[in-house]
């Protein structure tokens, strides 16, 4: 009979996994703990902006027509227990307030609500990032607490899902990794991903500790790679260097290839600052620190583009930002999401509006978590008014909506026609031929 799957937290993680398992012809049952979230899913509708999600969950959403009925929501931990032969947790670890320890109560709390529930053989599958040793602490509070005992068993399975491509993540996968301590954990596990197993996807088998380690390395990694090329930036600026050509050039080498090398205002979002951070204090606590200070290089790297960006704002209006019209492109940590949380563009404008500056913001589709987050900020229902009146515009996420802007008719409505480019994606040629002074970061002012 075909496993029963249950996903726990229904975040972009969660709601994206859940959906991906009844496409792969799973029976399954999410659970969150917000109410609200469970009843607009029930509904077929998805919490935040990911291409191509909202479609997937309403192929197989139950009471939605013409769905294949295999996926439902409830906000019962004893229904899941009852349900699932194999149980994935994605809830999220956020950094905890105050110091770089990741937050594990989320994590926790899903474990001792599951736990109690699980009275037949079972499988639990932990997909959140987590500081290494944590699979090792709730494989032994999964035995004390569930009552079927050693029938209930622990895997970590990593997700590497990027926001804006979650759904082909999730279904075609470059790599599957699993910690697993048995056999029989691992042969569940191969039935859950036979599909893309199928396709070709390498199905990686380690421990708990090196399944927890490789989420956190291949984070760490991405995240040393956008900063070592911010680095360059820095030094291409001193130098009179282009950073773009650079990149270009050194990618051609297939050991360094060119992805990630994207010079700009640096990375944010909800895992690569909170994951290094946590990789670091963890490091610590095992006596291991000394091993990951570069961590702390390519962190701090990566703030100090923030800063940048607002000094050279600051200098293309005149040395000070009060009385100052300042148009921000972009509040969303990437293209493609409505993701703000730790927005190197939303940072910008934050800090560019606390020191005088009057900053319009638009943003395809982060507006409205813009606005929760920064109220103070105003904010521009098109692009073209965002720029009226501005005395410098700030192109600081990549969307393919600015690439596609009309420089000219953008000109007409500037109070100067002045564009910084924080994140070296649009075509400069274009931009000074309507009249733009041009600047990116990294490359020379033509
Ligand atoms: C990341 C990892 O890629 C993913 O594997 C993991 O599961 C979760 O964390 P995500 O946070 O969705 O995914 O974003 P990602 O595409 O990695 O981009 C992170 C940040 O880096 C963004 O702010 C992006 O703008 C920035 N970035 C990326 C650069 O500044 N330059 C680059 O060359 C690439």
């Amino acid at each position: 009979m075909a496993l029963k799957i249950t996903v726990i937290g229904t975040g972009y993680l969660g709601a994206t996994h859940a959906a991906a398992m009844a496409e792969l012809g799973f029976e399954v049952l999410g659970l969150d703990i917000d109410p609200d979230k469970i009843a607009l899913l029930q509904r077929g509708e998805v919490p935040m902006y990911e291409p191509g999600l909202e479609d997937l969950l309403r192929r197989h959403v139950a009471g939605i027509e013409g769905s294949s009925g295999r996926l439902r929501f409830t906000t019962s931990w004893e229904e899941v227990g009852a349900f699932g032969d194999v149980h994935f947790v994605c809830v999220n670890t956020p950094q905890k307030h105050g110091e770089y320890a990741c937050d594990m109560s989320y994590v926790d709390a899903a474990f001792e609500a599951l736990a109690p529930q699980l009275h037949g053989p079972a499988l639990v599958v932990g997909k959140s990032t987590v500081p290494v040793g944590s699979a090792a602490r709730l494989a032994e509070r999964l035995a004390k607490l569930a009552p079927a005992g050693e029938q209930v068993e622990l895997a970590w399975n990593p997700e590497f899902l990027r926001e804006g491509f979650a759904v082909d993540d999730t279904l075609h996968p470059d790599r599957i990794v699993v910690g697993v301590a048995s056999e029989r954990a691992e042969e569940l596990l191969r039935e859950v991903y036979a599909t893309p197993i199928a396709e070709g996807s390498p199905f990686v088998v380690a421990d708990f500790p090196t399944a927890e380690l490789v989420k956190t390395a291949a984070n760490s990694f991405l995240a040393t790679k956008i900063s070592f090329i911010n680095a360059m930036a820095e030094v291409c600026e001193a130098a009179g260097g282009d950073v773009v050509k650079l990149a270009e050039a050194i990618g051609h080498d297939e050991r360094i290839g060119r992805k990630f090398l994207r010079a700009g205002i640096g990375f944010g979002g909800g895992c690569l600052p909170k994951d290094i951070r946590a990789f670091m204090a963890r490091a610590g606590e095992l006596g291991a620190d000394q091993a990951l200070t570069f961590l702390r290089e390519v962190d701090s790297i990566n703030m100090r583009r923030r800063g940048h960006m607002v000094e050279l704002a600051r200098e293309a209006v005149g040395g000070s930002f009060l009385g100052k019209v300042v148009t921000v492109l972009g509040a969303t940590f990437k293209p493609d999401s409505d993701d703000v949380r730790d927005s190197p563009a939303l940072n910008v404008a934050g800090q560019i509006h606390l020191q005088g500056g009057q900053v319009t913001v638009y943003d395809p589709k982060g507006m409205d978590n813009a606005r929760r987050l920064f109220p103070t900020l105003n904010y521009a229902p098109t692009a073209l008014e965002a720029v009226r009146g501005a005395h410098v515009v700030l192109h600081l996420t990549e969307w393919r909506e600015f690439r596609e802007l009309d420089p000219a008719r953008l000109a007409d409505v500037a109070a100067e026609p002045r564009i910084l480019d924080g994140r070296n994606a649009l075509d400069a040629e274009l931009w000074r031929k309507a009249g733009w002074t041009y600047r990116a970061l990294g490359r020379p002012n033509a």
